[in-house]
């Protein structure tokens, strides 16, 4: 057989992302990356659900893959239901942990007993994920773990347990999310100067001691210990203070920065490769022709990730917000975003926008925001929409939503001075921080701090000196 000359030799990195649209898109990247740079064979893992959605908006053969660039899938451990649901966040997390490793461990063997796939090298994991570990011990090769997060998001789990011991969570009571608490300031988290309790990933606010969210997170990061490398995507100027500070935790393995994978990823030139997508919602074109009639910074781009869900009066504070500033915007509205019946954008506002307004339901992300028309973004400060921000050099309007989306927020604001907080969703205070953003001498400052954290970025990951690139390159030795 063929395989047992070269290709059986190669190395074979099989990845597995948490099964959530903001988990896929960088793992797939770092996968691709593996295969074209390192002529890896990789198998990509994931859930059966995801696979269908995958296919449903992909097409039936997007998910064929190469000869040495494979798909493979495990179930997710929720009850079986129409690929159009949405799986919420804490089910997923605690069903993945719960049934997800006998299955892996079924497919890993049946990788390692078939003829025409290398034997498996190393499992690159997400980092919430982490059930690859054992499966990995008992065919005794590294596992790497993937967070897709910010360094500064990485840093705040690991502080979980200090939250917990320091008496700061679970909260008292409910009362305590509103009456001023959360904007207690810390000090003691390594490489962070100070930092409210409502910066931390959001999970904290909780009154229930057995909160599922919470364990899980205590559980990821106690099992980050036992991983062979911890990978993150962000870079060493970005976030240089926490990624330092890294190396204070106790047995916490190497960090490598090799981000943004966004612009790492631009070498891969391989068209069969680059065709295979991770949009799990149809991808709609139309609006980049849109851009191409606007003049450069004028159109406010808003899109709220792929997790986020608002109310319908949210939906209609935000409608007025944009309204009345009377820019131009591209708004992106996820078929699953608002909550509750009747969810319908006024009429009235529809026509006093109708020139100047496109309305979509899944872009292209990283296309619009590289976009020149494109002057800022309200954001829900996901960790890869704050990056592929950062890759476009535009500012921010950050409205953090949930989990480690706050911390990110907190260091666009506060840190990096490239985003404007939105406090209160009202809409006078949105229509304010537009007009603040793209009119005003302060819009003009973050914009151009945007573009000189985009040539860092780019610093970072192109070229051969560029501390990302040159992280990735140290891992090969794990991978192979
Ligand atoms: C969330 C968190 O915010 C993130 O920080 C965490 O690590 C994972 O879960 P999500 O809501 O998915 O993620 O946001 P984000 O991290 O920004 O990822 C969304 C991804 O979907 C981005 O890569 C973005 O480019 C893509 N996207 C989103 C599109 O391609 N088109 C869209 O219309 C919307």
């Amino acid at each position: 057989m063929a395989f047992f000359g070269k290709t059986r030799s190669k190395p074979h990195v099989v990845c597995v992302p948490f099964p959530a649209q903001g988990h896929i898109n960088p793992m797939l990247k770092l996968a691709k990356l593996l295969h074209f740079n390192g002529d890896f064979h990789v198998t990509f893992v994931n859930t059966e659900y995801n696979h269908l959605r995958l296919l449903k908006s992909r097409g039936p053969n997007s998910l064929n893959g190469l000869s040495s660039f494979r798909f493979e899938t495990i179930p997710d451990g929720l009850p079986e239901s129409d690929v159009e649901a949405t799986q919420d966040v804490p089910s997923l997390c605690d069903s993945t942990r719960k049934t997800c490793l006998p299955h892996f461990k079924k497919l890993i063997s049946k990788l390692n007993n078939s003829t025409d796939t290398p034997r498996v090298t190393c499992i690159v994991s997400d980092g919430t994920m982490s059930f690859a570990l054992e499966a990995a011990e008992e065919v005794n090769v590294p596992v790497v773990l993937f967070w897709t997060n910010s360094a500064c998001g990485f840093m705040c789990y690991l502080q979980y347990r200090h939250l917990i011991e320091k008496g700061f969570t679970p909260l008292k009571d409910s009362s305590y999310i509103t009456n001023g608490y959360l904007d207690t300031t810390v000090d003691w988290v390594p490489g962070i100067k100070e930092l409210r309790l409502k910066d931390f990933p959001s999970f904290m606010r909780t009154t229930d001691p057995n909160d599922v969210m919470v364990d899980f997170v205590l559980w990821e990061c106690e099992r980050a210990l036992k991983a062979s490398a911890i990978i993150l995507n962000t870079f060493d100027a970005l976030e240089h203070d926490v990624l330092e500070a890294f190396s204070s935790i106790n047995n916490l393995p190497p960090v490598y920065p090799i981000g943004p994978l966004n612009f790492l990823f631009k070498d891969v030139t391989d068209k069969e490769l680059n065709s295979i997508g991770s949009n799990l919602w149809k991808e709609d074109r139309e609006c980049l022709e849109w851009l191409e009639s606007k003049e450069p910074n004028t159109v406010v781009y808003v899109n709220f990730g792929s997790i986020a869900v608002i109310t319908n009066e949210q939906l209609i504070e935000f409608a007025w917000g944009l309204a009345n500033s009377k820019k131009t915007f591209l708004w992106v509205i996820r078929p699953d975003l608002i909550t509750g019946e009747n969810s319908v954008l006024p009429q009235e506002f529809l026509e006093e926008t109708k020139n100047r307004g496109m309305l979509s339901s899944w872009c292209p992300q990283e296309e619009v925001l590289d976009h020149s028309a494109i002057g800022g973004f309200l954001t829900h400060s996901g960790w890869n929409s704050t990056l592929e921000s950062v890759c476009g050099g535009v500012p921010m309007i950050c409205w953090p939503f949930f989990s480690e989306q706050h911390t990110n927020c907190r260091f666009s604001c506060h840190e990096w001075g490239i985003g404007l907080e939105i406090e209160d969703a009202k809409r006078d205070k949105i229509e304010g921080l537009v007009r603040e953003l793209m009119d005003e001498e302060k819009g003009k400052e973050m914009k151009e701090k945007a573009l000189r954290l985009k040539e860092l970025a780019i610093d970072a990951s192109c070229g051969p000196y560029g501390s990302s690139f040159l992280n990735f390159k140290k891992l090969f030795h794990l991978f192979s």
